[in-house]
């Protein structure tokens, strides 16, 4: 059984054969999936899907690359659709400085409003932080984010920061990256990390691991993902596997 904390299935490109592919997950071992929402769309769109599949929850959140359309209102359909019983996180929100689609200041008044609702809903959060690791972490400090916890999304951040981000009561969201030749950073930070706070993710259709990369991901590539970790952690995938699952039912609080 595994878990697939982070994927895009409203994505577009499952739009020829979404629930055709969805149904035949159960059979590829894949036991839950939670569906990271990134603008107004894609949150109604996961809701629908959580309410279409029993094995589907949600996220709902705005995105950076969206952040230039949060305001109250959206903040308002945010924490209405928060009170359905499928949603689990608030997510994905953060900082992308790589694309950096939107002014700096708007992207991080977004993310710390999320984080208070967060807070106020007492959600945990799925954070996208690319190559914006310092002011990721001073926004979780001055939001106390610690307090829900949540999630680093994709986590490309040093070691260093990794031990920061365990005190403050954070898991790792380790996707397909991994498994890629140049993945020397984030195999350092999977050697350091305790198996406790690693969580399994896709974020298909992207980040598709080897041997299939460039192919569309979806949560049935995710047992290359457990397979590259029981490598580089010794140990057995079935392992892998049970304790990645644990700590994703303890994080979103998932049915057991
Ligand atoms: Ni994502």
């Amino acid at each position: 059984m595994l878990i697939d904390t982070h994927a895009h299935y409203d994505d577009s490109r499952f739009d020829n054969d979404r629930d055709e592919l969805l149904q035949s997950l159960k059979s590829k071992g894949i036991a839950y999936v939670v569906n990271a929402s990134s603008n107004v769309s894609s949150n109604a769109m996961s809701i629908s899907l959580s309410r279409k599949f029993d094995f589907i929850f949600a996220s709902v959140g705005i995105h950076p690359h969206d952040s230039s359309d949060f305001n109250d209102e959206v903040l308002d359909m945010l924490r209405s659709l928060s009170s359905n019983e499928k949603v689990v996180a608030i997510g994905e929100i953060g900082l992308d400085y790589y694309y950096d689609n939107v002014p700096r200041e708007i992207q991080k008044s977004c993310f710390a409003k999320q984080i208070r609702l967060a807070r106020q809903l007492d959600l945990p959060i799925i954070i996208h932080d690319r190559d914006a690791h310092e002011d990721t972490l001073k926004i979780i400090r001055d939001e106390h984010a610690s307090e829900v916890g949540g999630v680093m999304h994709a986590y490309s951040g040093s070691v260093e920061m990794a031990r920061e981000l365990l005190k403050l009561n954070f898991y790792f969201g380790i996707g397909g990256v991994c498994t890629f030749k140049n993945a020397k950073k984030v195999v350092e930070v999977i050697k350091y990390l305790p198996m406790e706070r690693i969580v399994l993710e896709t974020d298909c259709p992207y980040l598709t691991p080897e041997p299939f990369r460039g192919r569309r991901n979806d949560s049935g590539y995710l047992v290359y993902i457990a397979e590259k970790i029981a490598q580089i952690k010794n140990m057995d995938v079935e392992e892998v596997a049970h304790i990645t699952s644990q700590n994703a039912i303890r994080l979103f609080n998932l049915p057991v």
